[in-house]
């Protein structure tokens, strides 16, 4: 969702601007564009559709500059068109890229309307340009103004500025979106991702809530958010160019797929033994605060939900610890009894979902006396993130950068960390040996699953001209199923529902005949009998089965049943194993049916706005 970069170095940056462009493209976006200051003017180029749209622009008059700012937008206010692209500018003398939402766009408008500013889009962003250059007015304090401007600000906010009268500074400041810095050898930048900038450096400054950053090439300094210098750590990234590209595969998601039995490997690794899981993985603290959790309350967004849904069946058998789950967007606008000595969990891929930060601010606002939470815990897969800082304990997946849009490796190592805070809230001692035995199996049993890969995409090519399909699973597989078919929306834009198995009679049933496809998941656990019996259900009406089952289930391909025999799995790794073919199920519709997989249409993969 929006991307920015911005540079102000002693060679072209154009080069570098667009490089991080398409660093940022797994971000999700419809145009995009670039602003350099050069020879005391601004140039700025913009197009619709892909980054290779403004590439091919730029491509036909190369454009000089040492300093710019550029970006990929997601189009939230006015539609998708070159002259709602940023950067937008003002007066031809300062140009803006931003990242998030002015929520008080509309007075600020009419304000600078009246004075005279001419808009020419229908974006929130465009205010601030003008606001920059109102505040600016005849001084050369480009950071004053930028300061002075944020102040009139409500909502959230990554912004760069330039001005056509400072040839070499940058202003750069950040409210409720991502932003980092990223330190060269004269030269700085500024990235809404650490992966835009990889090619040009290894050191950066994660930004705070807050932070303004004045750079040139020779120095930077940062202002918080009283204005105040404040020196924060340079960092170096332990991210490689290779992990944020493709290599051999011919989609992200692909290769993330395929990542996942080292992702699981590098999660539990250094926190489970042969035969305990520790909580002091987490932090000193983490043992004895876990010791004191009698209720967890769970809250994601998307497929970070379904992990938290499948949470809620392991925690409540094996740790025996009511669990609640719920969704971000919803659980910040109520008013939730919170039970004694509750933890509250948070899961997240990016670690800036803007629904799920406000929900983690709503919790930490309660306290952590009566009607608050004991304690805050971010399951999160990238560091240094708004999540991860404003949490009091953090359980990172080690899936390393995930750039498809559809969550794969994220969501599987989300589950095994929920599976490894089961264990740690688990005070038999015998169940925590058995569950960690377990653990040391997942990697593997997930590698035996994708030797179906083959199998699946001959599968698929049965879902190419269907239009729907629902999806089917009892108990921790029901929300597997829902996964499984959110992952088909995504990325096939085929419409697809998922129903606890038991529930089919109670409506969706009347859906079902030879038209509809039917996937079920039947792994061998307690259910088993019952879903083959709600099977029974399908076929009766005509309904057309693919089952991924357990070798031992006893289900067999016949008339309407395709059965895909699974590799006998643990009952606690089911769900962890169970994701994988639906995920290459809907990778191989989406490849047959010919859609963006990577990158599906209308879709972020940061989602930093409400
Ligand atoms: C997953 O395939 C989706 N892209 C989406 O549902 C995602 O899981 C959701 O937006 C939450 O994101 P997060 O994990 O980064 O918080």
């Amino acid at each position: 969702m929006c991307g920015i970069v911005g540079a102000s170095a002693q060679r072209d940056v154009e080069p570098i601007l667009l490089e991080g462009l398409r660093r940022l493209e797994y971000r999700g976006y419809d145009s995009a564009g670039l602003a350099l200051v050069h020879d005391g003017g601004l140039d700025r180029t913009r197009a619709v559709g892909k980054v290779q749209a403004l590439a091919d622009r730029l491509a036909e008059a190369p454009r000089p500059g040492t300093l710019g700012i550029a970006h990929t937008r997601w189009a939230t206010h006015g539609g998708v068109s070159e002259a709602n692209a940023h950067p937008h500018v003002s007066t031809d003398r300062i140009a803006v890229v931003h990242n998030g939402i002015i929520e008080n766009f509309e007075p600020l408008r009419a304000r600078l309307v009246d004075e005279g500013y001419e808009f020419t889009s229908q974006t929130d962003t465009e205010v601030i340009a003008h606001l920059v250059e109102s505040h600016l007015g005849d001084s050369d304090d480009l950071a004053g103004a930028v300061r002075a401007t944020v102040n009139e600000l409500h909502g959230a906010y990554a912004l760069a500025v330039v001005c056509r009268d400072a040839p070499q500074t940058l202003v750069a400041t950040r409210s409720g979106s991502p932003l980092v810095l990223g330190v060269g050898i004269g030269e700085h930048f500024v990235a809404s991702d650490v992966a835009a900038l990889l090619p040009v450096t290894r050191n950066f400054v994660y930004l705070e809530e807050g932070d303004l950053v004045i750079m040139t090439p020779a120095r930077f300094d940062i202002l918080d958010g009283e204005g105040q210098a404040v020196e924060r750590e340079v960092k170096e990234t332990g991210l490689s160019i290779s992990a944020t590209e493709k290599g051999n595969y011919r989609h992200f998601m692909l290769k993330e797929i395929y990542e996942q039995p080292r992702a699981l490997a590098e999660t539990w690794q250094g926190r489970v033994s042969t035969d305990d899981i520790f909580a002091s993985s987490i932090s000193a603290e983490a043992k004895t605060l876990l010791e004191g959790v009698d209720a967890i309350h769970i809250v994601a967004c998307g497929t970070s939900h379904h992990a938290g849904l499948v949470a809620r069946y392991w925690l409540e058998s094996m740790a025996r610890i009511p669990c609640n789950v719920e969704l971000a967007s919803e659980y910040r606008y109520r008013d939730p009894v919170v039970p004694k000595n509750c933890l509250f969990v948070t899961l997240s891929q990016s670690g800036e979902t803007a629904d799920t930060l406000a929900a983690l601010r709503y919790a930490k606002s309660l306290g952590t006396g009566d009607g608050g939470y004991l304690a805050t815990l971010a399951i999160c897969n990238k560091p240094e993130t708004s999540l991860t800082r404003e949490s009091d304990l953090v359980l990172m997946t080690h899936a390393g950068p995930e750039i498809g849009v559809a969550s794969t490796k994220a969501f599987t190592t989300q589950l095994l960390c929920l599976l490894l805070l089961t264990g740690m809230l688990e005070r038999d001692a015998a169940d925590r040996r058995a569950l960690a035995g377990d653990i040391h199996r997942v990697a593997d049993a997930v590698e035996r699953v994708l030797e179906l890969d083959d199998a699946i995409r001959k599968l698929a090519e049965e879902f190419v001209d269907k239009d729907h399909a629902l999806f089917l699973g009892r108990g921790p597989m029901y929300p597997i199923a829902m996964e499984g078919a959110l992952k088909l929306k995504e990325i096939s834009y085929l419409h697809a529902e998922a129903y606890a198995a038991g529930e089919l009679k109670h409506g969706p049933l009347a859906l079902v005949d030879e038209k509809m496809p039917v996937i079920a998941v039947a792994p061998k656990n307690d259910w088993l009998e019952k879903v083959k019996s709600n099977l029974q259900e399908v076929r009766a009406r005509g309904g057309k089965l693919y089952v991924f089952a357990d070798a031992e289930a006893g289900l067999d391909t016949g008339p309407g049943i395709t059965v895909l025999d699974m590799p006998h799995v643990e009952e606690t790794l089911a769900p962890i194993a169970y994701t994988v073919p639906l995920q290459l199920l809907a990778y191989h519709v989406a490849v047959a049916k010919g859609t963006d997989v990577d990158q599906p249409r209308n879709l972020a993969k940061s989602v930093t706005v409400e």
